[in-house]
């Protein structure tokens, strides 16, 4: 099984961007999570487009964009100008889903749909063959540090069981609490990505702690 480990900057220090990167262009991670969030679909604000742009410069990894806003689709361009080579929007925040995800791929890049904890995975029955990732939040999204939801394991396992039966090559990444203790469990239960903020950039050995959850 290819497994992925995407460090979440949120948790960086934002004071010392280029050095949070150089350590994960320097470990096993292979994606670079980007956080966006809009203060309205989540409560929370953090960084956008000109961000990610200066990220996509120094980075090695692959960027992962994880679009917390509502109408994503007005932003899809501007992403992929800004060097994101994965999109995820949220289920929740779009309307025409079959069409985002069309238009995301037609823009040369991978195309993901985040479920909120309340959102069932029995949604995606339709969708599931166009996904090239399904993200499955394990808290609520908008901040990091936040405590794992247990129900997330069965949720992994019934999207896996969808995904089969619907052929879908998707990848499950899972995002919020992921911690070396649960990594395991994730992996067992379908997960192939984990998304870690807290536990990677608050480590006192983040590289270490990126090839735990890695090899566990
Ligand atoms: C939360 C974000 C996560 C966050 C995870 O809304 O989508 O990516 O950074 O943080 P941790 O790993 O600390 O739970
Ligand atoms: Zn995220």
């Amino acid at each position: 099984m290819n497994r992925i480990i995407a460090p979440s900057l949120l948790a960086a220090d934002f004071n010392n961007l280029q050095k949070e990167v150089e350590m994960v262009n320097q470990s096993n991670a292979q994606w670079l999570h980007c956080d966006v969030m809009d203060g309205v679909f989540v409560p929370n604000i953090s960084f956008g487009i000109p961000v990610i742009q200066s990220l996509s410069k120094i980075s090695d990894k692959l960027i992962d964009a994880h679009l917390m806003i509502v109408e994503p689709d007005r932003h899809i361009d501007s992403f992929v100008q800004a060097g994101a080579q994965n999109i995820t929007v949220h289920y929740e925040a779009v309307i025409h889903l079959h069409r985002t995800i069309q238009y995301i791929k037609n823009k040369g890049v991978m195309a993901g749909v985040s479920l909120n904890p309340h959102t069932p995975v029995s949604l995606l029955e339709d969708i599931a063959p166009d996904l090239d990732l399904v993200l499955v939040m394990s808290v609520n999204p908008g901040y990091g540090g936040q405590k794992f939801i247990h129900n997330s394991f069965e949720k992994i396992a019934r999207l896996y069981e969808l995904l089969q039966r619907r052929n879908s090559k998707a990848q499950i990444q899972v995002d919020g609490g992921v911690t070396v203790e649960n990594a395991r469990e994730l992996y067992d239960h379908g997960a192939t990505n984990l998304v870690a903020g807290t536990t990677v950039f608050k480590s006192p050995d983040p590289k270490k702690t990126i090839d735990e959850l890695l090899y566990v």
